[in-house]
């Protein structure tokens, strides 16, 4: 009787496990391909910006993203973390119309930006922005690579994964077939092609590197802390193994005329 409880029990084990197998890999209508997978140079506990990568990626979002998309929470001062000189930051702030006031007549005006200006949204409001985009809202870049599933991962992807509609997908007007994106039907055109933006450095900016460029620009966005982050999480570490050690030599000592 025993034996046979035993192979009831294993049998639902493994039945259960099967379904939870055959679930995963499927993609049921509407779920998004998983993220293609690269290697930033940020990850893992020693990562660090790559610079040069993050300045093209600026130029990238500079050129191309901000059309549409805002950067609410940076500073242009902020661009001098990525290595920025004060007075190439200025230049970039300066391209923007920021709104300031009231003035003496109490009436609001415009002015070029400065670097303690934040990066302005691209459209007055959201009814404004959808109005102009096929009824979808652009978010705010700046948080992007952490509000999403997948991280950098996804955000590149996305840039990267745009395809034909499969057999049977309906589009509207102003929609285009992401795989990547939840539900496929996504209301952004793809927004990079080859040779857009000139990179100073040379680098050839393809897709794949221009994508690449504006996800490790927008990781920085997310978190500019990262690299303080993970320094200091280097100096705990090696603190505690000191500590360790030293404790250890302590208790020796104490315990040694015990023995
Ligand atoms: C012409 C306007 C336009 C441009 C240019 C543009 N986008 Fe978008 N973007 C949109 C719209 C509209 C949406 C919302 C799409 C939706 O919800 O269907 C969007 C959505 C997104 C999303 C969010 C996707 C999600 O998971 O919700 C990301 C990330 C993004 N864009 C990144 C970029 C980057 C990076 C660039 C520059 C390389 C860029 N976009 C250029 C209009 C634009």
């Amino acid at each position: 009787m025993r034996g046979i409880g035993k192979l009831v029990v294993a049998l639902s084990i493994g039945l259960g496990l099967a379904g939870a197998a055959a679930a995963t890999p499927a993609q049921a209508a509407g779920e998004a391909r998983s993220p293609l997978s690269r290697d930033w140079p940020h990850a893992g506990p020693f990562g660090t910006f790559d610079r040069a990568s993050v300045q093209r990626g600026m130029m990238v979002y500079r050129e191309v993203c901000a059309a549409c998309h805002g950067l609410e929470y940076i500073a242009f001062r902020n661009l001098l973390e990525i290595g920025l000189s004060e007075d190439e930051a200025k230049v970039i702030a300066a391209e923007y119309e920021i709104t300031d006031g009231p003035d003496e007549l109490g009436d609001m005006f415009e002015r070029p930006g400065k670097l303690s200006d934040y990066y302005p949204s691209p459209f007055p409001n959201d009814n404004a922005a959808r109005a102009a985009n096929g009824g979808a809202l652009p978010p705010d870049l700046s948080l992007v690579v952490k509000a999403r599933l997948g991280g950098e991962n996804y955000i590149y992807s996305l840039l990267v994964g745009y395809e034909d509609p499969p057999a049977g997908v309906e589009l509207g007007d102003t929609q285009h077939y992401n795989p990547y994106f939840a539900g496929g039907a996504i209301s952004m055109a793809p927004p990079l092609f080859a040779d857009m933006v000139e990179y100073p450095d040379g680098t050839s900016a393809t897709v794949e590197q221009m994508a690449y460029d504006v996800t490790n620009f927008l990781t920085w966005t997310a978190e500019p802390k990262l690299e303080a982050r993970k320094q200091l999480g280097v100096k705990v570490i090696i603190f505690l193994v000191l500590f360790s050690i030293l404790m250890y030599a302590v208790k020796r000592k104490v315990w040694a005329g015990l023995h």
